[in-house]
């Protein structure tokens, strides 16, 4: 298929456009770089030896979504391009707003007119909000605690009601619970442009001497160690579900959710654990309160996504310590070591 990926260049969408190649689809990249380089798309081309035709554009900017549309004629977009940082989105509401939910409804606009009609969109686990039940499943209630969870709960909601009102449209809207690890070659991982806000990327920060000392936030939850349970995916896995929804976005119609974990889950004290391990380096920590809007444990119920997609993790957590190690030593200050 021909696929435009919207924020092809960062964390996932990298990982995604190889995957996608890999299979033989066409791709297609608008990304602002807003949150990452052109590097990139450099390191995907090398890695791939394929063609990615690439537009530098906001997803909000209409014009230019008729010119990619224009020029590329995809059959369905896969929507990155989007803000993630819980805690800003606190501070910057609107802007937040502004990017996630009118940046998804200008693209829609831009799909009906150029006759695209198959989404892919990156949602979050962040939806289902307390837990009322563990592991989630899709029926889980949904309660967003943040405003970035806000937003996609809202634009899951626009897709969903742009699907209802045409018998011929389809939306696949992929819940992530926690992108972790990195590509085997090393090439491609996550390179947070500040303090990392997430627990890996933070950990392999200390492993690798840039940061002193990880803060465990909350050892008094109600769980084995204490601390919070998450449930880890591996960044390819994760990339392999999007070529698995475009597989099914080809024969169905509607829109619909998918839980993409792996339905296992790991404390703070574990992930610190398999870090020593991967990386044979002492990593410090130092206990500190209980991070504001943190759960105790999340986990999926991935079966819907076994079933319907076909697809399975297959990475463990010793791969997922491993390939964010091999990343972080080979590229000590992330994309701008080249
Ligand atoms: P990322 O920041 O690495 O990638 C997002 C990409 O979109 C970047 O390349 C950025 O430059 C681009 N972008 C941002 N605003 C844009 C705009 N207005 N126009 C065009 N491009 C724009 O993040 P990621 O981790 O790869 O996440 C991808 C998507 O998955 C996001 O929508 C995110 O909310 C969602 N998601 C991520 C996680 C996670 O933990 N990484 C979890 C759940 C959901
Ligand atoms: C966070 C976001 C969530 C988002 C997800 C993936 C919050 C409140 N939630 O989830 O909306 O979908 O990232 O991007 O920000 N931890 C530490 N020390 C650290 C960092 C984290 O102890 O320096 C702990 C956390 O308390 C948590 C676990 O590690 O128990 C994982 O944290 P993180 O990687 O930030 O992911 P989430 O909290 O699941």
């Amino acid at each position: 298929m021909r696929v435009l990926v919207t924020g092809g260049a960062g964390y996932i969408g990298s990982h995604t456009l190889l995957e996608l190649m890999a299979q033989g689809h066409v791709v297609c990249v608008l990304d602002n770089y807003a949150n990452a380089t052109p590097t990139v798309l450099n390191r995907v081309r090398a890695l791939s030896n394929g063609q990615i035709t690439d537009f530098v554009g906001d997803v909000r900017d209409a014009k230019k979504l008729d010119e990619v549309m224009a020029a590329f004629a995809p059959e369905a977009v896969i929507h990155f391009a989007g803000l993630k940082a819980v805690g800003e989105s606190a501070q910057k509401p609107l802007y937040y707003y502004d990017v996630n939910i009118t940046g998804t409804l200008t693209l829609l606009h831009a799909m009906e007119r150029a006759g695209c009609k198959r989404i892919i969109f990156s949602s979050s686990a962040t939806v289902y909000g307390e837990p009322q039940y563990l592991p989630y499943d899709e029926a889980h209630p949904t309660n967003p605690m943040s405003v970035y969870g806000r937003t996609k709960l809202m634009a899951e909601q626009i897709l969903t009601d742009w699907v209802a009102a045409h018998a011929d449209r389809t939306a696949v809207l992929l819940r992530y619970f926690n992108p972790v690890g990195a590509h085997p070659s090393a090439d491609l991982g996550e390179d947070p442009r500040d303090i990392p806000n997430n627990l890996m990327p933070f950990i392999a920060q200390v492993a690798i001497g840039k940061r002193d000392v990880l803060e465990v936030f909350g050892d008094d939850y109600d769980t084995p160690d204490g601390t919070g349970l998450r449930d880890y995916i591996h960044v390819v896995d994760l990339a392999r579900a999007h070529v698995a929804a475009l597989g099914y976005a080809a024969v169905h119609n509607g829109a619909r959710p998918f839980n993409i974990g792996t339905g296992q889950n790991y404390s703070v004290r574990d992930m610190v654990a398999a870090f020593e391990i991967a990386s044979g380096r002492n990593i410090p920590t130092k206990q500190s309160p209980r991070r504001a809007g943190d759960v105790a444990a999340m986990q999926a119920d991935a079966s819907r996504a076994n079933a319907e997609l076909g697809w399975h993790a297959t990475h463990g957590l010793d791969d997922m310590a491993a390939s964010t190690w091999a990343w972080q030593s080979k590229n000590r200050n992330g994309y701008d070591t080249d």
